[in-house]
């Protein structure tokens, strides 16, 4: 956004993220470290603000399952939040960051929109909550909402670190170390993996595509294809060095088998194209821990 001159403000309370991440286009940006359960702080956010690129949440199925009351604050009343002050404040549009996890463990492969629903985890059920009040603020206050369900996003600046961590994150600091990373049940689950540049080229799709198009929609954010765990072990075997294999735990509670998403809608409404394929994405992710 900065390099195609936006001004461009940016709030976080720091809870996944870092001010690191940042470090270089800090004093480019307007940065304010703020929660979005806030609601003061969300309408001083939005003041003269023309788009709101909603990311902000706290992103995991597991700790969801061990604290629903913190995965429902972050991710419903946040949104809430943000929708009312972005309502208020008279914001062009609203970009949110939704979730395949809405989908469930429904066996139809690929997942399309026009689906029912299955949330299985209470961070699933949140976030399509707050798909909901997307929708609904645009049919309420003609507020224009876009929400993105973005299946599985990898990348550099991921934070490996905590046991809530994406998969790729951790299995990629871990075999860079040495160390032995676990799968959790057989290993033949399987993901649509999808590397942070083309989530950030929908995000600016979502902005400028016509209104009539977007407003009040939801949109697969994805690649169309999906790989197991396994394979992605094994792609990442050559990258990082790693010699030893997998130790093999307990499924995990909440977890869904296969993910994989039908991206034509975002084709056709955003002009939304997959720019960096899975392999390319991981080699570059790769790099950049190798140069941490
Ligand atoms: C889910 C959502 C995703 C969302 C994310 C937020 C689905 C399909 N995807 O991701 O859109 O962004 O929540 O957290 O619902 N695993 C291991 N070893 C590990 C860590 C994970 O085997 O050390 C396995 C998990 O059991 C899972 C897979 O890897 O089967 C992916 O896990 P994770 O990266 O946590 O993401 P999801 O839960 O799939």
């Amino acid at each position: 956004m900065l390099a195609r001159g936006d001004q461009v403000r940016g709030i976080d309370n720091l809870s996944t993220g870092k001010q690191e991440n940042i470090a270089d286009i800090l004093d480019r940006i307007d940065f304010v470290e703020r929660d979005i359960i806030d609601l003061d702080a969300m309408r001083t956010a939005c003041a003269g603000v023309d788009f709101v690129l909603h990311q902000a949440a706290i992103p995991s199925v597991p700790k969801s399952v061990l604290d629903p009351l913190g995965s429902n604050r972050a991710n419903i009343d946040g949104t809430v939040n943000v929708l009312v002050a972005a309502r208020d404040a008279k914001v062009k549009r609203v970009v949110y960051a939704a979730s395949s996890s809405a989908y469930g463990d429904t066996p139809t492969l690929p997942k399309h929109e026009a689906m029912s629903p299955h949330p299985i985890s209470p961070y699933a059920v949140a976030k399509l909550a707050s798909e909901h009040y997307m929708v609904s603020f645009y049919r309420c206050y003609g507020l224009e909402t876009v929400s993105l369900r973005y299946f599985n996003i990898f990348g550099p600046r991921q934070d490996p670190s905590s046991p809530y961590s994406g998969v790729l994150a951790k299995f990629i600091t871990l075999m860079l170390r040495g160390e032995q990373p676990t799968i959790y049940g057989d290993g033949e689950q399987s993901r649509d993996f999808t590397y942070i540049d083309n989530a950030v080229d929908a995000n600016l799709l979502a902005c400028s595509a016509p209104a009539v198009k977007t407003a009040g929609k939801v949109f697969n954010i994805a690649t169309g294809r999906r790989v197991a765990l396994n394979e992605t072990f094994k792609l990442l075997e050559p990258l990082t060095g790693y010699k030893g294999q997998p130790q093999y735990g307990p499924e995990r509670g909440g977890d869904i088998k296969h993910s994989l998403a039908d991206i034509s809608q975002a084709e056709a409404a955003l002009g939304y194209k997959p720019k960096v394929n899975f392999e390319e994405g991981l080699r570059r992710t790769v790099e950049w821990y190798r140069g941490k």
